[in-house]
């Protein structure tokens, strides 16, 4: 069985990706089971430049092939923010409720393809120096007018799904069918299956 090393400290993206990778026969490792290493900085400009800057720096760290991703939200009307900055976005420890009300107080009263937005999921997988596999997955979608939704995690609240009808927040299991990362992690397990 091929192993994986998940290069995230993200417990929400780790949770998200251990369930869409069930049943498939890899064993999916974490930075929790290796020995602690200090955390890079993102400081490219673009998604696929944080997730290779990410998966190079761990890879050159361990031993495994590494998958990292970077992921956020960009909104049209914001000029693309936050965007690579959404991890930080307002300030490093805002909480996404003050978050949201930024938002919404920046986008005012837009409506409907005014207000249009995408999660981004760049991922890539790296043994040592080399990018042996890279993705991108998109989820279009709009700024709702409020916050609706429990589940997910981040901006899942105010994103709204015109496909779903629903807050990604609301979608459940349905979140990883339509979902940046879910596009991400298929394509993932299309190239694993293709190695064979
Ligand atoms: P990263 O660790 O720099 O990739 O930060 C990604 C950030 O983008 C997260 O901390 C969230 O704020 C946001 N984000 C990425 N994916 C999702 C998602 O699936 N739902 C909600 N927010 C997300």
């Amino acid at each position: 069985m091929r192993t994986l090393r998940l290069a995230t400290t993200n417990r929400h993206k780790v949770e998200e990706i251990r369930a869409m990778l069930e049943g498939v026969p890899v064993e999916l490792l974490t930075l929790a089971d290796a020995p602690p290493i200090a955390e890079p900085e993102e400081t490219a400009e673009t998604f696929e430049g944080n997730a290779r800057l990410k998966g190079r720096y761990y890879a050159a760290r361990l031993p495994d092939v590494v998958v990292a991703e970077d992921s956020g939200l960009e909104i049209d009307a914001l000029g693309g923010e936050p965007g690579v900055r959404s991890a930080r976005f307002l300030r490093p420890n805002a909480t996404y409720p003050e978050r949201f009300d930024e938002i919404l107080r920046r986008l005012g009263d837009l409506e409907g393809r005014a207000r249009s937005a995408r999660f981004v999921c760049a991922m890539v997988a790296v043994r040592g120096a080399d990018v042996l596999f890279e993705t991108r997955g998109v989820v279009e979608g709009e700024i709702a007018a409020a916050p609706a939704g429990t589940g997910g995690f981040g901006y899942d609240p105010i994103f709204f799904v015109p496909a779903l009808g629903r807050t990604l927040a609301e979608a459940g299991d349905a979140k990883a069918a339509v979902s940046h990362r879910g596009q991400a992690v298929r394509a993932l397990v299309r190239w694993l299956t293709e190695l064979k």
